[in-house]
């Protein structure tokens, strides 16, 4: 069984990028973090971080059929892009959206998300945990009944 954690623009530089806002750890850091959070319920995770829509949007496709679901951070496509939202809705997989940010406290032009009307849950505001909180989300969707 198999979770897809997805990154998009930016959040490579996560621990020098900003640090008042997103905190000081690192993408490594979320990585190990879904890893031993997916771990505990016999979950692996694909991790995967990109700076462009297009590759993302291939990623999505590719995990159809290959993973329980995705947690997904798109950073600022979260607020641009169409596309991604299409993707999500074309693959019928649950997706989590999380922003480690609380992004409602924020400028105006990040209260609106193009990916939440097709994410399964939103996750926003609790600092990289919100990564855990995510994978925990797909373990319990793929594990009920
Ligand atoms: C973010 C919030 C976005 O508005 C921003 O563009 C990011 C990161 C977050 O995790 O809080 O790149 O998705």
């Amino acid at each position: 069984r198999r979770i897809l954690v997805l990154n998009g623009p930016n959040l490579n530089l996560l621990g020098t990028r900003e640090p008042g806002i997103y905190g000081s750890e690192t993408l490594e850091d979320v990585r190990v973090l879904c890893e031993n959070t997916a771990a505990a319920a016999g979950f692996d995770v694909e991790f995967l971080q990109s700076n462009h829509e297009g590759v993302l949007i291939d990623a999505i496709h590719a995990a159809r059929g290959n993973v329980a679901g995705i947690v997904f951070n798109p950073g600022a496509y979260t607020h641009t892009s169409i596309a991604l939202a299409d993707a999500i809705a074309g693959v019928e997989l649950p997706v989590i959206e999380v922003h480690i940010s609380n992004v409602h406290k924020r400028e105006a032009f990040r209260h609106h998300s193009y990916i939440s009307p097709v994410a399964a849950s939103i996750i926003v505001g609790a600092g990289v945990n919100g990564y855990a909180l995510g994978v925990q989300q797909l373990i319990h969707l793929g594990t009920r009944g």
